[in-house]
């Protein structure tokens, strides 16, 4: 949802900037642009991508050791130059960047209008900078101190950063509810909405907490609150490497996180589990033990993918620690007046650790004394931060706007949670709890075996590229793998898709079925196998077209399936992990062979700070 970049210092402000924003397009790219300050303000804004922002500035002089950029999702006002950020003051002296939403935004525009300000844009934001520079005429004050009293009056969530070419060289930035960071270097500042444009210059950053303000200038930090309290810099050190943000090779990042989940679920599993000496454990989870056990249910929070790996919480959970599970949409249980109570465990799963919705339903769930657990993937996030406890799932940068490395990292995390509980609660032996534990440790070596073998899956994607619709079916553990497989299709390949347990189909999509309906079966061998095979059955009775993922040596599926994958075999309550890969890759192929653009698809972003 937007992406910010801004840079103080020495060097030339303009190829950071650049790049940065090339690093932070997964958060938003219908537009893009830049603020240049050397004695007068320059700004370039464009429609479209940042190569397209790039390409349309040439022969300009780009002199300048200060400036801010941003890439653009549309929220308010359609996607083009004018509404592009920068935004200027009516003076043009003062630009501003700004990844969130003003609620109040109206009120204040209609007030400044009624003052003399003309506004060029349809956007929200281009009111923060009228207003800042409304209350620097009327208080006749510093930028700072009218930054700080325009604060007050907003209603919403901001990251903002601002310059003016009224005052002495500095970089003023802010933020309420959207993320930002700043980097700190030798006499050198960088801002950004995360991280990864800032990993390459220092590993040195200060996250900025709601409601508080960075000044820089003369080489120099200085936090304070809006109400004007001093605050210190905490510098954290960052342990992201560089090639972790780059594609090293492989086409998109999408297919370079699909192959890299081996590894990112060894990541996740280093040091937390070791088989051989029955060794499961899991530091934030021991800290809040008490909770778990005193609680008769656990409430999972989250958005998208991430409510996919919620739903799968919800077997793993009660299946193996006989706990009950809530799984909420947190877009919805926020405005539900959910029944929440003090020794209720709450579970937010965000990969971004951003997501409005989540944090949101975080604070209300605190606010009724719940105990606050976190899964995320991102360290130092406003979720995690929000959170009393967590456990990360340390899949490294995920940078395709598909969630696919993150979900297994989700995944990962949960069932190790719930083997844990499972032991301390006694719903599963010890013997069968090291048998878990074995069988979990050989994932990342089945996902590669899948990996390896994706040629099938190609020739899947290939015949059906031109498909209207596509049906995923799965039961038990496999249903919410239906419905991430149906939503990779649909978020990259723009085919409609529909995921649903396989049993329901009788109930109102057999009707969709004809010759030209491929419908996926989530069909392995496990407790719903029997059941799912009449499931099959009843597609091929009506001609649907029946590609099924199968566990490896199946014969019977396979005889009665056009089109098999097979997947290795592993235990129920792991499948998810195995099962979603085949699907992963073909919503990458049919994206492929459709020419969508898999990393930027079509209105999404990646980080969704707005509610
Ligand atoms: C789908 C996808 C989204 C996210 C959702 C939640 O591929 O990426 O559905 O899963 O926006 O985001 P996080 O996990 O960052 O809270």
């Amino acid at each position: 949802m937007c992406g910010i970049v801004g840079y103080i210092g020495k060097r030339e402000a303009y190829p950071i900037i650049i790049k940065g924003l090339k690093r932070l397009e997964y958060r938003g790219y219908d537009s893009a642009g830049i603020a240049l300050l050397n004695g007068d303000l320059k700004i370039m804004k464009k429609k479209g991508k940042v190569s397209d922002l790039e390409a349309s500035i040439t022969g300009e002089s780009l002199d300048s050791t200060l400036g801010i950029g941003h890439t653009r999702w549309a929220t308010h006002g359609e996607p083009n130059d004018v509404n592009a950020h920068p935004h200027t003051s009516s003076d043009g002296k003062l630009a501003i960047i700004h990844n969130g939403i003003i609620e109040n935004y109206q009120s204040l525009k209609t007030e400044l209008e009624q003052k003399g300000h003309k506004f060029k844009s349809e956007t929200d934001s281009e009111v923060i900078i009228h207003l800042v520079e409304e209350i620097k005429k009327s208080n006749n004050c510093s930028l700072e101190e009218a930054v700080r009293l325009s604060l007050q009056e907003i209603v919403g969530a901001y990251a903002i950063c601002i310059l003016s070419s009224d005052e002495d060289k500095q970089l003023i930035a802010a933020r309420k509810g959207s993320p930002l960071v700043i980097g700190v270097g030798d006499g050198e500042f960088f801002i950004a909405s995360d991280a990864t444009p800032i990993i390459e210059y220092t590993n040195n950053v200060v996250y900025l907490d709601d409601y508080e303000i960075a000044i820089i200038k003369n080489g120099k930090l200085t936090l304070k609150s809006i109400e004007d309290v001093a605050k210190t810099p905490f510098v954290h050190t960052l342990e992201m490497e560089l090639e972790s943000i780059e594609k090293g090779g492989f086409e998109h990042f999408m297919l370079k996180e699909i192959h890299e989940q081996p590894k990112s679920i060894r990541d996740c599993l280093r040091g937390r589990l070791i088989p051989k000496d029955n060794h499961l454990f899991l530091n934030g989870m021991s800290q809040y033990m008490n909770k778990f056990l005193n609680t008769d249910r656990l409430i999972f929070i989250a958005c998208g993918t991430s409510w996919h790996a919620a739903l799968v919480a919800e077997y793993l959970f009660e299946d193996i620690a006989r706990i009950s599970v809530e799984v909420e949409y947190a877009s919805e249980f926020r405005y539900r007046n959910p029944v929440i109570r003090e020794n209720d465990v709450v579970i937010p799963i965000s990969q971004s650790g951003e997501t409005a919705d989540t944090l949101a339903a975080i604070e209300l769930a605190k606010s009724k004394g719940a105990t606050i657990f976190g899964v995320c993937n991102v360290v130092g996030s406003s979720i995690a931060r929000a959170s009393h406890a967590g456990a990360f799932i340390h899949a490294g940068p995920e940078i395709g706007v598909a969630s696919t490395k993150a979900f297994t990292g989700q995944v990962t995390v949960l069932a190790m949670m719930a083997l844990i509980l499972g032991l301390k609660k006694g719903t599963l032996s010890e013997s069968r709890y090291r048998e878990l534990l074995f069988e979990l440790d050989t994932i990342p070596d089945k996902i590669q075996k899948i990996l390896e073998n994706a040629e099938p899956i190609k020739r899947i994607a290939s015949t059906f590229q031109s498909a209207k619709n596509f049906l995923y079916l799965g039961r038990g553990y496999n249903f919410p793998v239906a419905l991430e497989g149906a939503l990779k299709l649909k978020e990259i390949s723009y085919i409609h898709a529909e995921g649903y347990p396989a049993a329901e189909m009788k109930h109102g999509p057999i009707a969709l079925i004809d010759e030209d309906m491929p419908v996926v079966f989530i069909s392995t061998k496990d407790a719903t196998y029997d059941k799912i095979i009449s499931n099959i059955q009843e597609v091929k009775a009506r001609k649907g077209k029946v590609i099924a993922i199968v566990t490896e040596g199946d014969k019977d599926i396979q005889n009665m399936s056009e089109y098999t994958v097979q997947i290795p075999k592993t235990e129920d309550c792991f499948i998810p992990l195995l099962s979603v890969i085949p699907l992963q890759l073909l919503s990458y192929y049919i994206a492929i062979y459709r020419g969508c653009n898999v990393d930027q698809p079509r209105n999404l972003a990646k980080s969704v700070t707005v509610e």
